[in-house]
């Protein structure tokens, strides 16, 4: 890929005055810094979204701005769910599907998340498709079934995807433990998921890593890891380490690429 992408998943933290601080933080320290090869984006709290791109707006920074999840039906009585058309009228331009922590706490299936997909690319957004497995699934050496079988029942039937997919592989057990996927399984699974998504017409996507991603450890995933970017939980609330993390992918583009 010519150009790298970083995504903050700022999960249920931060509220939307806490939200324009850190987008404005965000906004001054990455334009003191080379990012000329990698994509940005934030993926704020529902709430937060009008605030954060109004700041992103008003100071015509390139961060880009998601939304974290969104409900599969068009609009009606859906009590508490969110459409594909209100995210894309308030500047949001891509959103995750099927966060490991949807699926495990809040039954979000595979039919859910390939429901999802269809309506966020019909909706004219892009799809971060997240996928990754558990600790069992690694134990029993599973876990390149287990991936495909998520990417195939999310991707295939969908038409007109190629170019508006990106995968981001985030196993279970690396999220939020401090703990990484090794540079050498990260390696094995972006080979795997390149592959499934040529198969159902998504191969131009990128393919991000994400679980435990640091300002310490982003140069070396990046590098030995094949990666085409990251998706950042707990790095990312501080605009410090997560632009540590843009500078350290824009450097391996620089440099590798
Ligand atoms: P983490 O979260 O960086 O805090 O491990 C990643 C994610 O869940 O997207």
């Amino acid at each position: 890929m010519t150009r790298g992408l970083v995504i903050g998943n700022w999960k249920m933290n931060l509220d939307h005055v806490e939200a324009v601080h850190l987008t404005q933080q965000l906004v001054s320290v990455l334009a003191n810094r080379p990012a000329d090869r990698v994509d940005v984006a934030v993926a704020p709290p529902f709430v937060d979204l009008r605030s954060v791109t109004s700041v992103v707006e008003a100071e015509r920074s390139v961060v880009g701005v998601a939304a974290q999840h969104v409900s599969d039906h068009d609009h009606g009585a859906f009590t508490g769910e969110v459409s594909v058309a209100m995210l894309k009228r308030l500047g949001v331009t891509s959103v995750l599907v099927g966060h490991s922590e949807r699926r495990t706490m809040f039954h979000m299936d595979s039919d859910v998340v390939a429901r999802t997909v269809r309506a966020v690319l019909a909706g004219g957004l892009h799809v971060i498709l997240c996928v990754g497995e558990n600790l069992d699934v690694r134990g029993a050496q599973s876990q390149d079934e287990y991936v495909r079988d998520q990417l195939a029942s999310a991707l295939r039937d969908q038409h007109g995807s190629e170019g508006h997919i990106t995968v981001a592989y985030e196993p279970i057990w690396a999220i939020g433990t401090g703990q990484t996927a090794t540079t050498d399984q990260i390696g094995e699974m972006m080979a795997t998921i390149r592959g499934e998504m040529g198969r159902w017409g998504a191969g131009t996507g990128r393919v991000l890593y994400g679980g435990s991603v640091s300002a310490e450890n982003a140069s070396e995933l990046a590098t030995d890891g094949g990666v085409d970017g990251f998706l950042v939980g707990g790095a990312s609330l501080k605009a410090e380490s997560f632009a540590a993390i843009v500078t350290a992918l824009n450097d391996c583009y620089a440099e590798v690429r």
